[in-house]
């Protein structure tokens, strides 16, 4: 009697927020704790630049100027990922939507998979803050766990606190111009969503100058609501 009731539809969560406020950082920890599946559309492009793929060899020198990739390719490859059987967990997404057209499109996407968008959490953060984390920023080669010269790093020097790898990378874009061009292109395309979401009654706002640990606990609660 009075217990909350659990939905049995997988929930679809959205992190939205600039370069450097933590997005990786946290679905990669919201994954693991709720077992849902993380989608970055950065990573997904990455590794299609890495291939050489024809998506890639669009994208590589967009990114590499710190632009958005067209609407049209982060599309199709978001589409293809929805489609695998692992997302009927649920899923948290990092870095897109970033334009009104891919919101609408993910609409049109959920629908046609039965679903809709539970939660989108917009991570606030200062500018100033960004240049710091992302010159700081690096991940293990192996794994892709990400640490921070200062604010996160591995237990012991040089070794991945997650699988033990030893090698670490940082990413091409993670230098002081193309951080100040995808600054620009996240307050020009991307932060009106958060006025699009609102209108839904869905957006939910959280304190990312907080430590990572902090903002951790604030995104659990709001998964563990969006799930009841
Ligand atoms: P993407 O890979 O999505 O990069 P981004 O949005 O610029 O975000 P970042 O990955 O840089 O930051 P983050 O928020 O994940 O921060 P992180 O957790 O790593 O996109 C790259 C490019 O791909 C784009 O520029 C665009 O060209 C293209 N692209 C991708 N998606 C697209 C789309 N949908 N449409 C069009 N183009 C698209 O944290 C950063 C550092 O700070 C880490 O070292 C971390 O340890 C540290 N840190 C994290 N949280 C904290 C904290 N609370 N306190 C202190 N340090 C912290």
């Amino acid at each position: 009697m009075g217990a909350a009731t659990t939905t049995t539809r997988a929930p679809v969560l959205i992190l939205l927020g600039p370069p450097g406020a933590g997005k990786g950082t946290q679905a990669r920890m919201l994954a693991e704790a709720f077992g849902l599946v993380q989608l970055s559309t950065g990573d997904m492009l990455r590794e299609a630049v890495a291939k050489g793929t024809e998506a890639g060899r669009a994208a590589k020198s967009v990114m590499e100027a710190g632009e958005l990739v067209s609407d049209e390719i982060v599309l199709a490859i978001l589409r293809d990922r929805l489609d695998a059987p692992d997302t009927g967990r649920g899923v948290i997404l990092d870095g897109f939507p970033r334009t009104e057209a891919q919101a609408e499109a993910l609409d049109d996407l959920l629908a046609a998979r039965d679903g809709r968008v539970d939660a989108v959490i917009a991570l606030e953060v200062e500018d100033d803050a960004m240049v710091a984390r992302i010159s700081g920023r690096y991940t293990c080669a192996n794994c892709g766990e990400g640490y921070h010269d200062t604010n996160k790093v591995p237990a012991v020097a040089g070794v991945c606190d997650k699988c033990g790898g030893t090698e670490f990378d940082r990413r091409a874009d993670d230098n002081a111009s193309t951080v100040a061009a995808r600054l620009a292109a996240y307050h020009d395309q991307t932060a009106p969503l958060i006025a699009y979401y609102d209108r839904r009654g869905v957006i939910q706002r959280v304190d990312a100058m907080q430590d990572i640990g902090a903002v951790a606990t604030a995104l659990n609660r709001i998964v563990e609501s969006a799930r009841r």
